[in-house]
């Protein structure tokens, strides 16, 4: 197959709002030992997307500049030492950059199949929430069946991923969401409660209950202490983002009182190895799920590669539901 030298992609241009993405070329990227380079029908549009573009979240050093950080294309080349992957295969695959563009590289072991009877747009909503989901709520979080699981942001892409992941493992599943209709698919998806955080409070609701094992937590900042009150003894409260800040003043005496365990983590600086067995993890116990088309994917909206500022404005409302993608 001949490879074109130049493709079309989308850089951010300086630091800032939305518009400074720009459509741009760039030479197409070359797989390095491990890698693949994949052609992208579509690519994810994640919260971290922005965070980069307003410089809050550099890529590591070797990943490239560009934004994007899952797809789902064709597999056009592959580097050195790749086996398990050939020239054809059409994938999901996590990203360590580069996803806003039409050509991207990404390590082999990071690629998973697209699931039976999924699009391509569904196929690249998948890998940037499925792995952090997995990886904070089962791997980090140690979820188990009959939990109560406590997850902010339901109707955010990572949202939609927890609630349904967390039901199909047994856990009882309660969300925060910020409108009616939101919680409305939240509760489609398999919460047992979605609360109005504009109406109700959720430290009320889920004392009623008992309080919760597990909070998966991106709000941060006023959430923080409540978090620590709705939790039972011996609970745990993982940390994904602060969307409300990260600095606040806590009396630890309840974290030892109640002998909490309090943690977090950020996908993306994680080593290649480390993705990778979350990648095993995912294929293993989660792909059978989403073959057996019991996981939904909950979309948004498509906009064009090109129109990457407007999909980026349009996430920065958040009055999206699920997922945004962008077609390549
Ligand atoms: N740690 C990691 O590795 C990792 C990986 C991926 C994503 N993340 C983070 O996880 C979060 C969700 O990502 P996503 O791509 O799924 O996001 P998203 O679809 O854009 O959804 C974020 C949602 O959070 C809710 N929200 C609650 N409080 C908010 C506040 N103070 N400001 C803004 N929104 C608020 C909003 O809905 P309401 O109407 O309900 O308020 C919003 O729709 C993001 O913060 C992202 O940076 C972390």
């Amino acid at each position: 197959m001949t490879l074109p030298t130049e493709m079309r992609a989308v850089e951010i241009t300086e630091p800032g709002a939305a518009e400074v993405l720009k459509p741009c070329k760039r030479p197409v990227p070359s797989p390095r030992a491990g890698e693949v380079l994949i052609r992208l029908a579509y690519a994810g549009v994640n919260r971290p997307d922005a965070l980069q573009r307003a410089g809050k979240y550099a890529p590591p050093p070797t990943a490239s500049d560009l934004p994007g950080l899952e797809g789902a294309g064709e597999i056009v080349a592959l580097g050195d030492g790749v086996s398990n992957l050939a020239v054809g295969d059409q994938v999901s695959a996590l990203l360590p950059g580069g996803g806003y563009a039409e050509y991207v590289t990404t390590p082999a072991a990071h690629c998973l199949p697209i699931p039976n009877g999924m699009s391509m747009a569904q196929a690249a909503c998948i890998p940037e929430n499925y792995f952090t989901v997995w990886s904070n709520v089962f791997m980090r979080g140690g979820l188990k069946a009959g939990e109560r699981f406590l997850v902010h942001g339901g109707s955010s892409g990572i949202g939609t991923t927890a609630i349904q992941l967390a039901h199909a493992f047994g856990a009882r599943v309660f969300t925060t969401a910020g409108s009616d209709t939101k919680c409305g698919v939240c509760s489609d998806l398999g919460a047992e409660r979605a609360i109005n955080y504009k109406d109700e409070d959720f430290v009320s609701v889920l004392k009623d209950e008992g309080g919760a094992d597990l909070i998966l937590d991106m709000v941060g900042g006023s959430y923080i202490n409540r978090n620590i009150k709705t939790l039972v003894p011996d609970g745990r409260m993982v940390h994904i983002a602060f969307l409300e800040g990260p600095v606040v003043e806590v009396n630890f005496a309840m974290i030892m009182a109640k002998r909490l365990t309090i943690t977090g983590s950020t996908l993306r600086p994680q080593s290649d190895l480390a993705k990778a067995r979350m990648a095993d993890e995912l294929r293993e116990l989660v792909w059978p799920l989403l073959d057996a088309g019991k996981l939904q994917i909950v979309m948004d909206s498509t906009f064009s590669l090109e129109d990457a500022a407007k999909a980026h404005a349009w996430m920065e409302t958040s009055n999206h539901i699920g997922k945004i993608v962008l077609k390549v």
